[in-house]
């Protein structure tokens, strides 16, 4: 007996060692984090800065619990270490698991309900009268983008009629008046400063419009047309690109959100104009 208590007393190096690890991986992660290793370029809308916001709240909360528990299981892990005694059996405790339990749940509404606003307001209100509408369709592997012209009104589309190397990409009905002026373009123009609703569509399978400067992601799915609006307030060149693995040439499919001065803007609508 005092020979098998000798031999099984214990050892702490595995214990340290994992204890270390876990205060190595809690300090290299808030690290990364802290020192904005990986900074995401700056918003470019008010509801850009609203998303930022609420994803900074959400990175504090689960980081002040990330680096709680971890240490906790550190702590634990040294604590409760082989010291050859015997193992004890723990039936828990139920009024500490609905505690944290509850804990938990009301901390994810909250944060949930915290965040709602930021996520209604490009997608369950209207835009601002006025705004700017493009329709966005996504297709294996391109985006194409079209604006309905100064009739305001989008031409009727004709899956029978796409035909890209005619130059009909999207379908359009040549027989549909309103459809005489819209404009198709590879690539999304806007004017700074002025509100802008995107229809959002696809011809084909699942793909996604993203701009990380938006800070807007949002499926393109076959038979839906998916609105989203935003205002632009800083001038330039912004890639565009789809998150969703849609084929072979995924990841060529990207484009451009040019946000130009309002008189840019409207030679771009004359320049395409001219091009249809
Ligand atoms: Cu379209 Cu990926």
């Amino acid at each position: 007996m005092i020979q098998r208590r000798s031999r099984d007393s214990g050892s702490a190096a595995p214990a340290a060692l994992l204890a270390v690890l876990l205060l190595t991986l809690v300090a290299a992660t808030v690290y990364i984090f802290a020192a904005r290793v990986y900074p995401a370029p700056s918003p470019i809308t008010a509801n850009a800065l609203l998303v930022d916001r609420q994803n900074n709240l959400t990175l504090y909360v689960t980081g002040a619990v990330f680096i709680f528990t971890q240490l906790g299981l550190a702590y634990a892990v040294w604590r409760f270490r082989d010291r050859g005694q015997r193992a004890s059996y723990s039936r828990g405790n139920n009024a500490l698991e609905v505690l944290w339990t509850s804990i938990v749940v009301v901390a994810f509404l909250t944060l949930g309900i915290l965040g709602r606003k930021a996520w209604a307001d490009v997608r369950l209100t209207q835009p601002a009268s006025g705004a700017i509408q493009v329709e966005v369709t996504g297709s294996q592997f391109v985006f194409t983008f079209r604006y309905p012209g100064p009739d305001g009104k989008f031409g009727r589309l004709d899956p029978r009629l796409i035909n890209a190397p005619a130059g009909n990409p999207l379908g359009l009905d040549p027989n549909d008046p309103r459809g005489k002026d819209d404009i198709v373009a590879a690539s999304l123009t806007v004017p700074v400063g002025r509100p802008v609703e995107l229809l959002i569509r696809s011809q084909d399978v699942v793909h996604n419009f993203f701009v990380r400067e938006l800070r807007l992601q949002q499926d393109a799915v076959p038979g839906m047309v998916i609105p989203l609006h935003f205002t632009a307030d800083r001038i330039g060149r912004y890639e565009i690109v789809c998150t969703q693995l849609c084929g072979l040439g995924h990841s060529q499919m990207y484009s451009s959100l040019n946000v130009v001065s309002e008189q840019a803007y409207e030679d771009f609508l004359k320049h395409q104009a001219a091009l249809q």
